[in-house]
């Protein structure tokens, strides 16, 4: 008996030598170490053997199977590998030719600027709210102190979606975020510190330096006790933030309806520290934001008594700010969707 179970094992071993496919090793499988092969058989027999030789009988016959299963593996991987080898050669495939890279997304260089301003503005404690790009007249113009025949209209050219002549009631494009500051103030109570990032519109040519749509941040800030040197403050603050601690920031006379005094602010050129260039137009100077006391008719229109309390506000155009950092020259290569335009940033 043993020596038969040793025959077996050699013939199977030599079998196996001869398989040359994964199909062929299957079969060599299922003739040696399957349900009906010799060695089953033998395995099965040992319950006629008497005990002792059983034991010895069995464990050989166990050894055996065992033993052609290993070299039944290392067949297995040894065919594997030669035949992933012959299909990559066959296929012409070079496998040590460097992967494709996947392309990967990222913000958008406007995307990145508002993010930054909410950062630097939520850093100093203002909240963030958005509101709708279709607005009422009202919001957009009348109670921010622009009354129809205000002259200041003319610096908003408007998309209307309703004819103007419906006067307050009529829907249009916001032309800036400053209606924002009505809806909030409608709402809530001072104290009030928001920050409103959105898209604006406005019904005009389009050039290098204009966009029909372009993206505004909006601030607001009411309380007991708001003066000018908050505002000078909070300001400073951001423009260092964002342009760095020693960059000089100016501060002049400007007028916008809804605020009193107004302002204008801007930063030392990016580009010749002040000296002047094409740039800032020689002189020297970057404007980059609108801003003032909130006008006190603006505070009656919302019932907050200007007696009590006083705010500022202030709004700036988003797109120029990577614009003056990149040296950007066109306002319109933001929205072209140019991959290779985007992807530098
Ligand atoms: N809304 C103005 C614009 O679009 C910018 C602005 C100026 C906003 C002064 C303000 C402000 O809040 O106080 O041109």
């Amino acid at each position: 008996m043993i020596k038969s179970l040793e025959k077996l094992r050699l013939e199977a071993l030599a079998e196996l030598e001869q398989v040359s496919e994964l199909k062929e090793l299957e079969s060599w499988r299922v003739r040696c170490t399957g349900k009906k092969s010799k060695l089953t058989q033998a395995l099965r027999s040992l319950a006629s053997l008497p005990l002792d030789e059983r034991r010895k009988i069995g464990s050989l016959a166990n050894e055996i199977k065992v033993d052609l299963e290993l070299r039944m593996d290392e067949k297995k991987k040894f065919l594997e590998e030669e035949h992933m080898a012959s299909f990559l050669k066959q296929e012409g495939l070079d496998i040590t030719l460097p992967g494709k890279l996947m392309p990967t997304g990222r913000l958008h260089p406007v995307t990145q600027a508002l993010d930054e301003i909410c950062s630097i503005f939520t850093r100093m404690g203002f909240q963030i709210a958005e509101g709708p790009d279709v607005e009422w007249d009202y919001y957009n113009f009348e109670a921010l102190n622009i009354p129809p025949e205000h002259p200041a209209r003319d610096m908003f050219a408007t998309f209307w979606v309703d004819s103007k002549e419906t006067g307050e009631s009529a829907r249009l494009l916001r032309t800036h975020t400053s209606p924002m500051q009505i809806r909030i103030m409608e709402k809530e109570q001072p104290p009030i510190r928001v920050l409103v990032p959105g898209r604006t519109y406005r019904y005009e040519a389009t050039d290098a330096t204009h966009e029909s749509m372009f993206y505004q941040v909006e601030g607001l800030a009411i309380d007991t006790n708001i003066t000018m040197a908050d505002l000078k403050g909070t300001l400073f603050e951001f423009c260092h933030c964002l342009f760095g601690e020693e960059r000089k920031v100016r501060f002049r006379c400007d007028y916008f309806p809804f605020v009193e005094p107004g302002v204008e602010v801007a930063v030392e050129c990016l580009n010749c520290h002040g000296k002047g260039c094409r740039l800032c137009g020689y002189s020297g100077w970057l404007e980059i934001l609108g801003a003032g006391m909130v006008h006190p008719n603006v505070l009656k229109r919302v019932a907050i008594d200007p007696e009590k309390y006083t705010g500022f506000a202030f709004g700036m155009g988003v797109e120029r700010i990577p614009m003056l950092c990149y040296g950007i020259d066109d306002i319109r290569l933001f929205y072209n969707n140019d991959i290779r335009f985007l992807k530098q940033f």
